[in-house]
């Protein structure tokens, strides 16, 4: 069944900081519609603890929070989308402050009030802007409230968008974004929603791994809405991996942040040593891949279910005021961190690669943009270094919206779209084909796609998400859709995506660490993976983005 088609002048798929962020900035010129595909606060933001980071503080300078980047970014960060990112940083945070973002301020000496500052990995300064330990549910609480009170804008709650229009599709001349097919989870309809520009705000795809720290939506589904649609995709091999969730049954993964590390905590084996001088000067302040990597080496060589992390040498009520949050969680748990050291595991937190953008969001599909974590900007390189993130989605949802402003005089108004079909599909009779796959995806890619890899593992799980791409297929085509199905076979897309990156990448750099090319390649010049799907939509290849810089 479907409706008849809405249409307006923006269509934001997204609901995070990265989608509301666009969607505030550019209300005031256009008709917004904005869906989130479960409750409207839930996605990666929401969960966000240590902060945003900016260059604040008057000994801290640009130039050191783009080395800082560059540096944990292994070689392959484009300088320009880092120097686009970081002097973008402090507009950013008065943005946000202006919106109302309710950030953790300390007194200064001459009775002025000035940002707090926290310290995390790679970074060389104090330069994290939070609001105590849960920095995204104070930015998503008050976006999503900005929002709802705008008269331009219409989010959606339970909106699951499957696929994305295009004129190719239907078969007209050029090829453009035109909305997008979405399943209205409240009536189990497919609705259209045509649009004259779309924007994909989905997020990442670390849900593609068994244990990971993101919400259960992190399914990359713009990353495969896109890449259907005909727009290259880059970097896919870059996952990254948190060095420190909490390790209970029940905790899912729940992280403990890198500020922790930050304000001294210590990473300890089970005989209770510390281990990370064995890896890096940096200690526990080395960027995330060295730290989740040696962790991970530390737990196979002792067959260990976990290590330690360590703040309980701090005073108390520091440790209460810091980590308000993370302090109460692990109460939960049983674990008092004031008085003992917390058992963590590393868990898949972040998505390195993603659509192919350039510095306003623009993808290679006319009319479709990509920002937040769905998008490849160059920003992170071979790995990301904490808490430029949610810097990333606020500074380039404002070039997005810059970009779309300027645009909008020049777009006619949205075409009339076919509605979606379903003539042809019935009700699922084997659900359980949806779960088992689910399973088995998420368990091959963390058991031979993850913190280590080799070629051998990389071909096992090669065969079977080829086999599983089949299967969905085939499901997909008889059996009317569903929220499970969509998520589905988007991850099947994702992880083909992250296998194959993963292949083509003939060395260990950053995130990827392969036994069988323990060295990366400093005698050539760094290179993206850029995979080109078979209906590539662009019209400009070789890429028009900058090659990486060393
Ligand atoms: P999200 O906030 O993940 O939002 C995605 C939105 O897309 C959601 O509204 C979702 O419903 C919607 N969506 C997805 N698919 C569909 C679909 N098919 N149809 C309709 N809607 C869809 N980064 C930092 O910089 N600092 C931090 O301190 C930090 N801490 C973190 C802590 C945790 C536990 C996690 C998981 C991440 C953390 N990160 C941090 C990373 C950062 O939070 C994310 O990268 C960032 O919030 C992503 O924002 P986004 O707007 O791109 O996507
Ligand atoms: C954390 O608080 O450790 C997460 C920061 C990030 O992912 O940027």
């Amino acid at each position: 069944m479907s409706t008849a088609p809405s249409s307006t002048d923006v269509l934001i798929i997204g609901c995070g900081a990265a989608g509301l962020s666009l969607a505030l900035r550019l209300a005031d010129t256009a008709r917004i519609v904005a869906l989130a595909k479960g409750p409207l606060h839930e996605g990666s933001t929401y969960y966000a603890q240590g902060g945003v980071s900016a260059v604040l503080d008057a000994g801290d300078s640009i130039d050191a929070h783009l080395q800082d980047t560059l540096v944990a970014g292994a070689g392959l960060c484009h300088t320009d989308a880092v120097r686009f990112t970081v002097e973008n940083g402090p507009a950013i945070i008065d943005w946000l402050s202006s919106q109302g973002v309710p950030f953790t301020r300390e007194a200064g000496s001459d009775g002025s009030s000035d940002y707090h500052l926290h310290r995390e990995g790679g970074h060389s300064h104090r330069r994290i802007v939070h609001a105590a330990d849960a920095t995204g549910r104070a930015i998503q609480d008050t976006l999503q409230a900005q929002a709802l009170r705008h008269p331009n804008i219409t989010l959606h709650d339970q909106y699951s968008a499957i696929d994305l229009i295009t004129t190719r599709k239907l078969g007209l001349p050029g090829n453009r974004c035109l909305g997008a097919y979405v399943l209205n989870r409240h009536t189990g309809r497919v609705e259209v929603f045509a649009a004259r520009f779309v924007i994909l705000a989905t997020g990442g795809a670390s849900r593609v791994y068994l244990y990971s720290s993101n919400p259960d939506g992190s399914t990359g589904d713009g990353i495969a809405m896109a890449w259907r649609a005909g727009c290259r995709v880059t970097n896919m091999e870059f996952m990254q991996f948190h060095p420190t969730c909490l390790y209970h049954p029940q905790a899912k993964s729940f992280l403990i942040s890198e500020a922790v590390r930050g304000e001294g905590g210590v990473l300890l084996l089970p005989d209770g040593t510390r281990f990370m001088q064995n890896f890096d000067p940096r200690l526990e302040l080395a960027p995330r891949d060295i730290v989740a990597r040696a962790i991970d080496h530390e737990m196979k060589r002792l067959g260990a279910e976990c290590v330690y992390l360590d703040i309980s040498h701090k005073p108390a009520e520091f440790i209460r005021a810091h980590f308000p949050n993370i302090y109460a969680k692990c109460l939960e748990y049983g674990f008092d961190m004031t008085r003992q050291p917390l058992p963590v595991v590393p868990a898949a937190h972040y998505t390195c690669g993603g659509v192919l953008t350039d510095l306003d969001g623009h993808t290679d599909l006319d009319g479709l943009y990509a920002i937040g974590e769905t998008a490849f900007t160059g920003l992170h390189g071979a790995n990301r270094m904490a808490s430029n993130s949610l810097l990333e989605c606020l500074v380039f949802a404002a070039a997005a919206a810059d970009d779309i402003r300027a645009r909008l005089p020049r777009v006619s108004a949205p075409l009339a779209l076919p509605e979606w079909d379903e003539s042809r599909v019935t009700d699922s009779d084997e659900e359980v084909v949806v779960t088992h796959n689910w399973q088995e995806l998420r368990r091959f890619m963390w058991d031979y796609v993850g913190i280590v890899r080799t070629d051998k593992r990389l071909q096992r799980a090669k065969n079977r998400v080829e086999l599983l791409l089949r299967e969905i297929a085939e499901y997909y085509g008889n059996f009317r859709i569903s929220s499970d199905l969509i998520e589905l076979r988007n991850l099947a897309v994702v992880a083909d995506l992250i296998i194959r990156s993963a292949m083509e990448r003939k060395e260990s750099r950053g995130l990827h660490y392969t036994l069988d090319y323990p060295a990366t390649q400093e005698n050539l010049p760094p290179r993206d993976t850029i995979l080109v799907p078979e209906n590539f939509a662009g019209k400009d290849y070789p890429p028009r983005r900058p090659a990486a810089d060393a």
